[in-house]
Formats: structure tokens, C-alpha cells, sequence
């Protein structure tokens, strides 16, 4: 909790072609802090006092990409997962540029027990960090997502829709639902429910009749198991969205034309998508 009332103590960043104002404390040594800037190899996540010390660096750093293994790329988009013990440096250095960006956040120095899943984008240059979301290895409460961040030059442009639509991928693949961590921050929370909304819409629009007359079923469990939303989530969208009734002992969910079109018109701005064709992994167990 000391961490969460201290001070803003970093004025700036540079990272790659980056200038970036921190939004939060972040634990940086004590000699890092009241800088005018502080420098950060892009490729790496070590950070420097001067961008003379930086360019020092970057003569013998020979990263053009996170460590760990490329596990999804699809046209400029990569995704690498990076083992919390095994690149325990790179880790808790992504842990401190996030923390920037965090308020309510713990900051974990024991990188251990999670997975970090670092997505960036692809140029001549290099493979760029856009965002990542951290992953307990094991979690007992089905959390698919501890930390989660759109580096701000990135934010709204559908990035972070991406990571979360990555992370219940990797939920598919391990055949179970999950939620992010709580508590989610506001922006995390509006990113999320629009994510579920969407989700769910294009689910229940795409359900087919089973007779001529009737109306097409789903259950809140189908739901579930074609996107690996936890359940509550999948209420408490419906809920959100106006779309389910407690009706003679039982949920119902109908969608209206309104609703449908809203979706519609939402689904037409969303150009990046996760491809689930592009994702080569297997879940460790
Ligand atoms: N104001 C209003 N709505 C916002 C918003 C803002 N500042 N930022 C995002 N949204 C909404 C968008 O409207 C979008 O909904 P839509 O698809 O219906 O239009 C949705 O959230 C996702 O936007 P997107 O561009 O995909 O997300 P992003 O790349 O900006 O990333 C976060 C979202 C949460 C990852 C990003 O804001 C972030 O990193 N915040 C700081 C860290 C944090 O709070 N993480 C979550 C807690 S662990
Ligand atoms: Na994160």
C-alpha cells in the first residue's frame, strides 16, 4: 500500500522512438529518480540515467525482439510468452515500465509464478513492445489476466481488445474459462465489458433457429464454453446489455434489432483480430 500513495517519481521515458509521461510511481532504483528523462532500451527493458549511457547499451545489446518464444504472429502482430523464472530480468523490468502506467497494482519482484505476453509490432527496425498482459502460471481463482497494458502512444486504437482477445485464446486452448484479476482499474473495466458485449453479441446473433417458428437457444453455459468467459461475467454482461430475464424459473436471453445494429456498427470499426489459426502453442501443465 506504501507504493500505491507515493509520489509520481519518474518525469519521463524514452523507449524506442518514444517520449512517454509516466502516470504513477514505479519503484526505479533511487539514483533513476528525479531525472528529466529517463532512457529504457526498447528491446530489452533495461533503463539508463543519460541516452549517452543508452546508446552505450544498445551498441552491445543485440535484442531486436523480447526474449522467450514467438508464439503468434499474424501480418505485423507477434506475441512472445516469456517465462517469469527464466527471464526473471526482463520480467521484473516489464513489471516496473508498468507499474508506471498502474495505480492499484502490487508490484510482484518474484516474477516466478507468472507468464508475460509481450505483443508488438513489426518494422524494419525491429519487433516493437505495443502492450502485454502478465498470467499466473496456476491460479486458483481461474484468473486468465493479472496485469494488463497498452503502452500509452498505442492506447485506443483497439490494442487492448486485442491482448484480452488473446488472452481467452489461450483460455480456449486450455479448454477453461477465466477473468481477469481483480480489482480491475477503470479503464481495464470499460475495455473489458466492451470486449464481453462484443463477444457475446456476435454469439448470440450467429445462433441459428432449431425450427422454422422458433426462436433460437443458447444457454449461458454454451456461452461459456465458445468464448471462455467465466460465467459471472457472461450475467452480468447480459445483465448489462439488457438481454436476459428471469422468466418461470429460468434465464432468458433475446436480442433486439437495436441492439444487433449497435453491434454491428461497432464491429465494423474493429479491424485487428486475433487469429486463432496463428497461435502456436500448447498449454504447459
Ligand atoms: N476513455 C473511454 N473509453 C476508453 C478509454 C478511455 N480513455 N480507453 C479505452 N476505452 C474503451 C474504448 O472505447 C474501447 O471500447 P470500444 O471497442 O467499445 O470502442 C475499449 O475501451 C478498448 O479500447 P482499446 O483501444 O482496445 O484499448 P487500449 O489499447 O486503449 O487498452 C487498457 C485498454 C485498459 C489496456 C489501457 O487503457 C491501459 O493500458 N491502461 C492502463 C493500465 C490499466 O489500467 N490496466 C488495466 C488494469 S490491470
Ligand atoms: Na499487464
Amino acid at each position: 500500500d506504501d507504493l500505491v500513495t507515493r509520489m509520481k517519481n519518474i518525469e519521463m521515458i524514452e523507449l524506442g522512438r518514444h517520449r512517454i509521461r509516466p502516470w504513477y510511481f514505479a519503484p526505479y532504483p533511487q539514483e533513476m529518480v528525479n531525472l528529466a528523462c529517463i532512457y529504457i532500451c526498447e528491446f530489452c527493458l533495461k533503463y539508463r540515467k543519460t541516452k549517452k549511457c543508452l546508446e552505450r547499451h544498445l551498441i552491445k545489446c543485440k535484442l531486436k525482439h523480447p526474449p522467450g518464444n514467438e508464439i503468434y504472429r499474424k501480418g505485423s502482430i507477434s506475441f512472445f510468452e516469456i517465462d517469469g523464472r527464466k527471464n526473471k530480468c526482463y520480467a521484473q523490468n516489464l513489471c516496473l515500465l508498468a507499474k508506471l502506467f498502474l495505480d492499484h497494482k502490487t508490484l510482484y519482484y518474484d516474477t516466478d509464478p507468472f507468464l508475460f505476453y509481450v505483443m508488438t509490432e513489426f518494422d524494419s527496425r525491429g519487433f516493437h513492445i505495443v502492450g502485454y498482459f502478465s498470467k499466473e502460471k496456476e491460479s486458483t481463482e481461474d484468473y486468465n489476466v493479472a496485469c494488463i497494458l497498452t503502452l500509452p502512444p498505442y492506447q485506443r486504437k483497439g490494442y487492448g481488445t486485442l491482448l484480452i482477445e488473446f488472452s481467452y485464446e489461450l483460455s480456449k486452448f486450455e479448454g477453461k474459462t477465466g477473468s481477469p484479476e481483480k480489482p480491475l482499474s477503470d479503464l481495464g473495466l470499460l475495455s473489458y465489458r466492451s470486449y464481453w458485449a462484443q463477444t457475446i453479441l456476435e454469439i448470440l446473433i450467429n445462433i441459428k433457429p432449431v425450427g422454422d417458428n422458433e426462436k433460437p437457444i443458447i444457454t449461458i453455459n454454451e456461452i461459456c464454453e465458445l468464448t471462455s468467459i467465466k460465467k459471472e461475467d457472461v450475467i452480468s454482461t447480459l445483465q448489462n446489455l439488457n438481454l436476459i430475464n428471469y422468466y418461470k424459473g429460468q434465464y432468458i436471453v433475446s436480442v433486439n434489432q437495436e441492439t444487433i445494429q449497435q453491434h454491428e456498427k461497432a464491429m465494423e470499426k474493429k479491424l485487428l483480430r486475433i487469429d486463432p489459426k496463428c497461435l502456436h502453442w500448447t498449454p504447459k501443465d
